[in-house]
């Protein structure tokens, strides 16, 4: 008997686009994952992990592990408004909200802010994570560009101007990485902060402050968030993933006590991980946050110095990018012609992987660049996976000349 049964009946919220990103990255041993936007292993901090998981137990017991958790998350959240403030955020305990990875977060806000069909302007190139996560809100996603300040923001203001002149939708929420943006490594200057948070107010959308990488500064001080100049009309976001580990899961949202209200509600009266956050507060009673993070600094600077030197003795003035200040990733511009997704598959033959361009974009578009992360993997990989990347791209060029 056939059934009728349609096992997933949400062709709309659950689109059927190909995986990207590390999703779709190999996992073979004997290739260098240049494309991982993930943290290095051995970057976390391991033993004072194991010890704080300890501690979690013996000292909070059994109350660490109810559906409430103990004073672990009280203890969290204190942290993250202290951290928050050095980006001129200020943020009462109700402004709050603890999730499982900054990629819950903006699932929570798309969906307390997004009705179907609602408009979403992003940045291209910008997160596939978030784009699928607006995907799946069935938004109606446009992108922006990006130059060496961050989006351009009069490009944004000259489209709502033009909106509200044609009676088109404007957008409801604007989505954007203000700090060591993945994949552009660049960030916003602080008057395009400024001015788009004031641009939120005057057309009344909402802006999604992506800001993942905010501790990984190599150069330069922290710039104030977005959220600092506008906040009631921004959700900032960020996530323990970087700074401590991914599995642990969590990250967070800082918003209105009226938007965090609403996100919270979906967690139908729960909260995110209470065991986690007992562990990340034990975490930080043994380890000094200002020295850990100072290495992982020194050691994500120095991996990301020694793939700017392969990328320069390999490719000389072949390729453009910017030396990034902060985070994870290097976005390389080829000469316009150059399609990276045609040589994606000889450099995985070679031992090496990368991201192209193109799937960072909503639109076709972005096909000469390439996102390569130097977070993973060891410095001597990176220098042989830059050879490697160069060899890919030489016999490409060989053959399409
Ligand atoms: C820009 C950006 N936002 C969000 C995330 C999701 O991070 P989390 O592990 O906190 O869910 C990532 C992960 O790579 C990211 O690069």
């Amino acid at each position: 008997m056939t059934s009728h049964l349609k096992p997933f009946a949400f062709p709309k919220r659950l689109p059927a686009a190909p995986p990207v990103g590390a999703a779709q990255a190999s996992s073979r041993s004997d290739i260098i994952p240049l494309s991982y936007g993930t943290p290095s292993s051995d970057a976390f901090p391991y033993a004072e992990l194991q010890a704080a998981s300890a501690a979690a137990i013996l000292h909070e017991g059994r109350d660490a592990l109810q559906y409430a958790g103990a004073g672990g998350p009280g203890r969290v959240q204190q942290w993250i408004a202290e951290r928050a403030a050095l980006r001129s955020i200020q943020a009462a305990p109700q402004q709050i909200l603890v999730t499982y990875g900054s990629q819950q977060a903006i699932d929570y806000a798309a969906r307390a802010l997004l009705e179907p069909g609602d408009h979403v302007w992003v940045e291209a190139p910008t997160y596939f994570g978030a784009v699928s996560t607006f995907r799946a809100a069935e938004a109606v996603i446009t992108s922006f560009p990006i130059d060496a300040q961050g989006i351009q923001v009069e490009r944004v203001e000259a489209a709502l101007v033009e909106a509200s002149r044609q009676g088109t939708p404007l957008p409801k929420l604007l989505y954007c990485m203000p700090n060591f943006h993945n994949p552009g490594g660049i960030s916003l200057s602080p008057e395009r902060r400024e001015r788009l948070a004031q641009l939120a107010y005057e057309y009344n959308f909402f802006i999604l402050e992506d800001d993942a990488y905010a501790e990984l500064v190599y150069e330069g001080q922290h710039l104030p968030a977005i959220y600092s100049f506008g906040p009631e009309r921004v959700v900032y976001l960020s996530s323990f993933s970087k700074i401590i580990a991914p599995g642990i899961r969590l990250g967070w949202a800082i918003g209105s006590a009226e938007v965090i209200r609403n996100m919270n509600s979906f967690f139908q009266g729960s909260k995110a991980s209470v065991f986690s956050q007992e562990i990340v507060a034990q975490l930080f009673e043994h380890l000094s946050f200002p020295e850990h993070l100072q290495r992982l600094i020194e050691r994500y600077k120095s991996s990301r110095n020694v793939m700017v030197d392969a990328l320069r003795e390999q490719f000389g003035n072949e390729v453009q990018f910017q030396v990034p200040a902060g985070g994870f990733f290097i976005w390389l511009a080829f000469p316009e012609d150059v399609r990276t997704s045609e040589f994606v598959q000889d450099a995985a033959g070679r031992g090496v992987s990368f991201l192209p361009g193109s799937q960072f974009f909503v639109e076709p578009e972005g096909g000469h660049y390439a996102r390569l992360s130097f977070s993973y993997c060891n410095e001597e990989d990176i220098r042989l996976g830059i050879a490697r990347f160069a060899e890919a791209y030489r016999s490409y060029k060989n053959r399409t000349v």
